[in-house]
């Protein structure tokens, strides 16, 4: 009898989850009580098994009690194809064409965080919709060189536009019941040896730079994981960085969620063990195929780590901690009870990437020349490789299989008539190829002299031009090999000139590259990669069917040598013996150029439009403020043109006279508003005076320095209307 009655209660508990915790099958716990009761019932190994991979893209999760894989996908710009179990090969569905949005970059170009809002709610629904718990991005690393080839997965060089682009999309993507993973903490500002190169920084430009989108992303927009960098900090690996993960991440910013490796990120089980680290992925180990010696049973946090433990090496509350991390991101995501269903690869998630598309584009250049009519267009010559590569593929991890990519060429002849348009490629890019530079294989003065023949016949010439998505060009694991543009683009560009003077260059990068060859266009847009829609984007602002209003994230430098980032020799960038120094501190960017007296080719937040806005004189609504007040700062703004645009009113703030080092400008605050032709409105900025505070190295804290500030109101960051306040 007592037999029975046990095995009526062992079954019991098993159907119904164990009698003195019944909130395990109760979905509508809340989620720390769903926690706490799953996590008193793993086994030790169990709790391990949530530490690691079983396969590219997914963790175990606990079959016995019910509780499924986690499973996990790049990110950031799209859901990516899929792929194998165990290798890096994609799996061949027929059903996993998603939507290409925009590049970040392009997003940050919009300067408007309701489009990274309706971007983050999109994106997310296609992973929801692909079953997807993990979306691996968006990513924030701060662009320092426009070297780095990884730049266009980034939000641009200044930390407070990062910022307020980031929290939107982690916001409304997490609606989806998917978390984002935001990527890579942090200090990966270049791709070249990125697998180990140690970064020295101060701890000024690590808290004032590089970590606060990082720190917006986790602590305002709340996003529910991170994925640690491949490169060290101060000798440690970041994927095990005591000061990122345990002193800044998990306390200062008090993070609950899980931190994710880059994939085979990990390099010590102690550290990983001891520094925080939740979740160990992998790319080099094949799990079940033809290497069992390195199966994902192998990796730190998984067999090694069980030993670990075991023998004392580890501490248990340690683990606690992370199968802690990692339940909460599963009920979270996959066991949160009202997911909703998703969509993927819908006309309305086109439209996002579209509307998101026409803000990104900015005007660079333009001598009247554009818009181009589609009445007085004539006839139109497209020149270039870009004009028909495909941008979703290649550039890395980023890679999108999209159900449908408009290339430019195709755009154009939809929109201009094919009777009036013709190609000719102009110059050769090579195959879109990861891992290896691909060299062209024709004759370039062939190409050229085809171009410059059919540029004869045409009334304008559509040059789209720029990188791609090859090894080092905008690809990861690996930086670009010249700042200029490659393929032979400037010949080209100068030979055409002599033949047609009608020349519009739309550039398609996600870097800045030098611009000496402008001279010999009439009009130069910066189209970045946009994704499904990107010619259909491109042409709605060329035609005028949109009035552009997107303004760079990054500086178009002048010379590669005007960037911070390569002011100070080897040691500064790309670093000497696997060791980078950034000597540029705090002056990254346009802060750099603004400290040097430098002046940028095409500045910081600059983008010019089809109509034309005049600014009145910034004013503040007091002279003097205290630490806890904030700012308000009003100003004038008129469309002085004739058709409607949309303004992106800056505000940067200096101190003339400073105790510490700082850079002469800095973003504070930014607006984007529409305005009529011939209207005036008061355009209203704020900005908290802690948000003036500048991080003290002495004490480890955020200080104020009190005194004068200059507040600049314009629309780049050369803007010169000024107005002072004081901090008492
Ligand atoms: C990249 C990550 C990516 C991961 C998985 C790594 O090589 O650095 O950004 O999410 O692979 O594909």
């Amino acid at each position: 009898m007592k037999r029975t009655l046990f095995l009526f209660a062992a079954l019991c508990a098993v159907c119904v989850g164990r009698s003195q915790t019944p909130v395990y099958l109760d979905l509508t716990a809340p989620v720390e009580e769903r926690v706490e009761d799953a996590l008193a019932r793993l086994t030790l190994e169990e709790k391990v098994a949530l530490c690691h991979a079983q396969s590219k893209f997914s963790i175990k999760g606990v079959p016995r009690l019910g509780i499924p894989e986690l499973w996990m996908s790049d990110g950031p710009h799209g859901v990516r194809a899929e792929i194998n179990w165990d290798d890096w090969g994609y799996a061949g569905w027929m059903n996993d064409s998603c939507t290409a949005f925009p590049a970040l970059t392009c997003l940050a170009a919009t300067w408007n965080p309701e489009m990274s809002a309706i971007y983050g709610k999109a994106v997310g629904e296609e992973a929801r919709f692909r079953k997807k718990d993990v979306l691996l991005g968006p990513g924030v690393n701060i662009c320092r060189t426009p070297m780095n080839g990884r730049n266009f997965e980034y939000m641009g060089e200044d930390p407070v536009l990062a910022s307020k682009l980031v929290v939107p999309y982690v916001r409304q993507a997490q609606t989806n019941g998917i978390a984002v993973c935001v990527k890579h903490y942090a200090l990966n500002n270049q791709e070249t040896r990125r697998m180990n190169v140690d970064v020295e920084v101060s701890d000024r430009a690590l808290r004032e730079i590089y970590l606060p989108a990082f720190r917006a992303a986790m602590v305002d927009g709340g996003a529910w994981s991170i994925m640690g960098a491949y490169n060290k900090y101060r000798g440690q690996y970041c994927c095990h960085n005591k000061v990122l993960l345990q002193d800044i991440l998990k306390g200062d910013w008090a993070f609950d969620g899980a931190v994710i490796t880059d994939w085979s990120g990990c390099h010590s089980t102690d550290e990983a063990a001891a520094n925080g680290l939740d979740i160990e992925m992998g790319t080099g180990s094949d799990g079940l195929t033809y290497s069992l010696t390195n199966a994902y049973e192998n990796y730190y946090l998984a067999q090694p780590y069980l030993a670990a433990l075991r023998e004392g090496r580890a501490e248990m509350k340690e683990l606690d901690d992370k199968a802690r991390r990692v339940l909460r991101l599963i009920f979270r995501t996959v066991m949160s009870p009202d997911r909703p269903w998703g969509s993927f690869g819908t006309e309305e998630h086109a439209a996002v990437g579209r509307r998101v598309a026409q803000e990104g584009i900015v005007l660079l250049k333009n001598d009247g020349i554009l818009p181009l009519r589609r009445e007085s267009a004539g006839r139109i010559l497209v020149v270039g490789d870009n004009a028909t590569r495909s941008m979703c593929r290649g550039g890395g991890s980023s890679e999108l299989k999209p159900w449908r990519e408009v290339s430019p060429l195709q755009a154009v002849e939809e929109y201009y008539g094919k009777e009036n348009v013709s190609y000719v490629l102009g110059y050769e890019a090579g195959a879109p190829h990861y891992g290896r530079v691909v060299e062209p294989g024709s004759d370039a003065e062939q190409l050229r002299r085809e171009a410059v023949e059919a540029a004869r016949n045409a009334d304008v010439v559509l040059f789209f031009g720029g990188l791609n998505k090859n090894h080092r060009q905008d690809c990861e694991d690996g930086d670009r090999d010249t700042y200029s543009l490659p393929f032979g683009q400037e010949e080209l560009l100068a030979a055409l000139r002599k033949a047609n003077p009608n020349i519009i260059v739309t550039l398609i990068s996600g870097n800045a590259v030098q611009t000496d060859w402008d001279v010999d266009a009439r009009a130069v847009v910066q189209g970045w990669y946009l994704g499904s829609e990107a010619g259909h984007a491109l042409v709605d602002v060329l035609s005028g069917e949109v009035c552009p209003s997107g303004k760079l994230p990054v500086s178009f430098y002048a010379r590669l040598d005007d960037c911070s980032a390569h002011a100070f020799g080897e040691v500064s960038y790309p670093g000497v013996d696997d060791r980078v120094e950034y000597k540029d501190d705090i002056l990254v960017g346009y802060r750099w150029l603004a400290a040097r007296k430098i002046r940028a080719k095409y500045p910081f937040g600059y983008g010019l439009s089809y109509t034309s806005f005049a600014f009145g004189k910034p004013a503040a609504d007091a002279k003097v403020y205290s630490e806890d007040d904030t700012v308000r700062v009003g100003i004038e703004v008129t469309n002085t043109g004739a058709v409607e645009g949309k303004e992106v009113v800056q505000l940067y703030v200096g101190k003339p006279k400073s105790a510490v080092k700082r850079a002469p400008r800095e973003l504070k605050a930014f607006v984007k508003e529409s305005f009529a032709p011939g209207e005036t409105r008061r355009v209203e900025l704020s900005f908290p005076i802690a948000d003036l505070a500048y991080w003290n190295e002495a004490t480890g804290s955020w200080c104020i320095e009190k005194g004068t500030y200059t507040v600049y109101v314009g629309n780049s960051s050369e803007a010169a209307a000024a107005v002072k306040i004081e901090v008492k």
